[in-house]
C-alpha cells in the first residue's frame, strides 16, 4: 500500500510540476504581445493626430497644434505637452479628464509667435481622447465648438 502511494505521490507531484513549467512558459511567450507594458519614466517626443470626431479622418484642428507632444512618464501618470498656434484664434483648447472636458492648463504664452504651450494628462495613451475646441476669427465672424480626438502614436 504505501509502495502504491509513493508512487501515486510521485506521479502527481511530477505532473504538477510539469504543469506549473508549462503555464510559466506559456507567460513567458504570450505576455510581451498582451497588454501593453507602461512606459519607462521620462520624455518622449511623441506624434499625433487630431481626428475629427467619431472618425479617422484628420482634423482641421490638427495644423493648429504642434507636432510631436512631449509627454514625461512619471509615477504612473502621462503629461502631455503642446503647442497651439493662432492661440488668438483657438480660444478654448478642452481636454477630457475622467469623463469630463476640462480646459488644458496653459503653461505659458508667446504673444510675439501667437502660440500657447498647454499641458493636461492622458490616462491611456493607447486610446483615443476626446478634446474640444473653440475657434473665434471676429473679423469674418466665424465661431467654431468642436468635439475632436487625440490619437498617439506609441512611445
Ligand atoms: C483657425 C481656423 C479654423 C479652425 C482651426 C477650424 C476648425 C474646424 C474644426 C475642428 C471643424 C470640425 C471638423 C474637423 O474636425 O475638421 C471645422 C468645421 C468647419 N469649419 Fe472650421 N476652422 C477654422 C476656420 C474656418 C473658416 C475660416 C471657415 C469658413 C468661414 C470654417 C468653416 C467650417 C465649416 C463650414 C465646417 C463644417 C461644418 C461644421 O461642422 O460647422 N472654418 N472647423
Amino acid at each position: 500500500m504505501n509502495m502504491v502511494m509513493n508512487r501515486f505521490e510521485q506521479f502527481s507531484f511530477k505532473k504538477v510540476f510539469v504543469a506549473l513549467i508549462m503555464t510559466a512558459l506559456v507567460f513567458a511567450l504570450v505576455a510581451p504581445f498582451s497588454a501593453k507594458a507602461a512606459a519607462a519614466d521620462g520624455t518622449y517626443n511623441v506624434d499625433y493626430t487630431v481626428l475629427k470626431d467619431q472618425t479617422n479622418e484628420t482634423s482641421r484642428l490638427d495644423s493648429y497644434l504642434t507636432k510631436p507632444a512631449q509627454v514625461t512618464v512619471a509615477n504612473g501618470k502621462n503629461v502631455v505637452r503642446l503647442t497651439v498656434k493662432s492661440s488668438n484664434l483657438i480660444t478654448t483648447f478642452k481636454v477630457e479628464q475622467n469623463g469630463v472636458l476640462q480646459d488644458a492648463t496653459v503653461v505659458s504664452t508667446d504673444t510675439a509667435s501667437n502660440t500657447r504651450v498647454v499641458e493636461f494628462e492622458v490616462a491611456d495613451l493607447n486610446a483615443k481622447v476626446n478634446a474640444y475646441a473653440e475657434i473665434t476669427i471676429p473679423v469674418i465672424g466665424y465661431t467654431g465648438k468642436y468635439d475632436v480626438q487625440l490619437q498617439f502614436d506609441e512611445i
